[in-house]
């Protein structure tokens, strides 16, 4: 058998092949890559992490203001998590699951349908968000062939939603830049419109624009038809759309028209669970809903291991089960379905978080929320929202008109980049700046992190200026 070619020995590596950066730009394609730079692109390179910080490859230490990829709740280098890892591997580090199982999955599992709303009592583990949403359809597909009612597929999803990465999730992805130049099962998915306060017609006040989002649910279901929808997928908090809060009872009353419409209602709580706000899911705890199903991942394990998975109800399983097709099968299991080492790693999370860390984030939500809001006061800043510990700052060219267009669409990249030189990562989304820092962050740090924020956003606002591009 032929060695593998070590590239850095050969000429494609070319100069410099020590060099990550160099060998990404060569290598390595990074995700969300546009056409014209694809393949050859390096990022910011992080070497390390501890707490909420991370260190980039000059040494510059940042407060991780994303939390990774809104994940890393408990924190970077917690010597616990990579104990378990270690533990685990040397005991069993992967079993198949076709055939044989595991103990870790069978207490996670456990574990995560205690904390769930309502009857959900069972787990099916996936290997992170997409998947995890993607075996919810699935599921929702297979119960209604199983019931006899094949045509009942429709899914319901929103505009400035974020549900995945595959095919079917992707398809359910609200956000223009998302889809513009992607595929997607478009016949599958009916759209509704954003529950955002902040976008709402000028002079709406926040009832009259809930009672609109309500009306335009019941139409939809009403023109589709209870026969043809399947279910509704929707983030309680809905957050790469930009940290959009819906407005109160708006939820509460989505759910009411699925249960009375045979709707399944999924909520994906892939960022909004273990303990971005405060609890280990915020669908019955904050939003006081119990959903059919909740998909979860990234916060499942702190981002340590790639995991996810679906919480179905009791209902649902017991009506399988009674159906007139025992044997059918869900043709539905990952490789990597109820990984031993991912769930050893998400029962230490779960001690950690139940322990001390959602009492801390409940603690220090109100803090961060209100020190967020003192963003308010630049005059680039159209709004701050957020909840618990998920913030974001809209940059708007005009107060008046909320128009984030007329200005320059980077701004959120502006933004980031000053606060990278002063020791922040953010992470931009076009005009906005979206903060989920990990949970144990400290009033102080809190006040370091607004700090650095409000110094970027000034220094954005003053290249602005001198460019011309904006006159605020
Ligand atoms: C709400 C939501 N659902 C699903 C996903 C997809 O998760 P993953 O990237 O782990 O596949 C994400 C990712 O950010 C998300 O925010």
């Amino acid at each position: 058998m032929a060695a593998a070619r070590d590239l850095r020995a050969t000429g494609m590596a070319g100069p410099g092949d020590e060099d990550a950066v160099d060998l990404a730009r060569r290598h390595l394609i990074q995700p969300w890559p546009f056409a014209g730079s694809v393949g050859e692109e390096a990022r910011a390179l992080i070497g390390e992490g501890d707490g909420i910080y991370i260190t980039d490859s000059t040494g510059k230490r940042l407060i991780d203001g994303p939390a990774g990829m809104w994940c890393i709740n408990i924190g970077h280098r917690r010597e616990e998590l990579a104990k378990v890892m270690y533990d685990q591997a040397m005991a069993l580090s992967y079993n198949t699951p076709w055939y044989t199982m595991n103990a870790p999955s069978a207490e996670l599992a456990m574990r995560i349908a205690g904390h769930a709303p309502g009857d959900l009592s069972h787990v099916f583990f996936t290997t992170g968000g997409s998947s995890a949403v993607e075996t919810a359809l699935r599921f929702m597909q297979f119960y209604n062939n199983v019931r006899g009612r094949p045509e009942k597929k429709l899914i319901l999803s929103r505009g400035g939603a974020y549900h995945g990465s595959t095919y079917l999730s992707a398809s359910l992805n609200g956000r223009p830049r998302d889809r513009d130049w992607m595929d997607g099962a478009d016949e599958l998915v009916v759209k509704l419109s954003s529950p955002d306060p902040f976008r709402r017609p000028k002079g709406m006040s926040l009832a009259a624009f809930t009672d609109g989002l309500i009306d335009e649910f019941r139409d939809t279901v009403a023109r589709v038809g209870t026969e043809r929808i399947g279910a509704f997928v929707g983030e309680p908090v809905q957050a790469s759309g930009g940290v959009i809060v819906p407005p109160d009872g708006y939820l509460k009353r989505i759910r009411e028209i699925c249960r009375d419409n045979d709707i399944l209602y999924i909520s994906d709580e892939v960022v909004t669970a273990f303990g971005r706000l405060g609890h280990v899911f915020a669908s019955g705890d904050v939003f006081g809903i119990d959903p059919d199903m909740i998909t979860f991942a990234k916060g499942v394990t702190s981002g340590y291991f790639p995991l996810g998975g679906v919480i179905i109800s009791e209902r649902l399983l017991q009506e399988l089960r009674r159906s007139n097709h025992p044997d059918a099968m869900f043709g539905h299991g990952l490789t990597y379905t109820s990984h031993p080492i991912g769930c050893a790693v998400a029962l230490k999370n779960l001690d950690i978080l139940e322990d001390s860390v959602l009492a801390h984030a409940r603690e220090v939500a109100p803090y961060f929320q209100a020190q967020l809001k003192t963003l308010e006061e630049l005059p680039l800043v159209g709004e701050v929202r957020g909840l618990g510990l998920m913030g974001c700052v809209e940059c708007v060219a005009d107060r008046e008109s909320k128009d984030p267009l007329q200005l320059d669409k980077n701004v959120g990249k502006r933004i980031d980049a000053h606060c990278h030189e002063l020791g922040l990562l953010v992470r931009p989304l076009i005009n906005m700046c979206v903060m989920s820092p990990p949970l144990i962050i400290s009033r102080e740090q809190i006040d370091d992190m607004v700090r650095i924020l409000r110094e970027g956003i000034s220094r954005t606002m003053d290249d602005l200026r001198k460019e011309g591009v904006w006159r605020g």
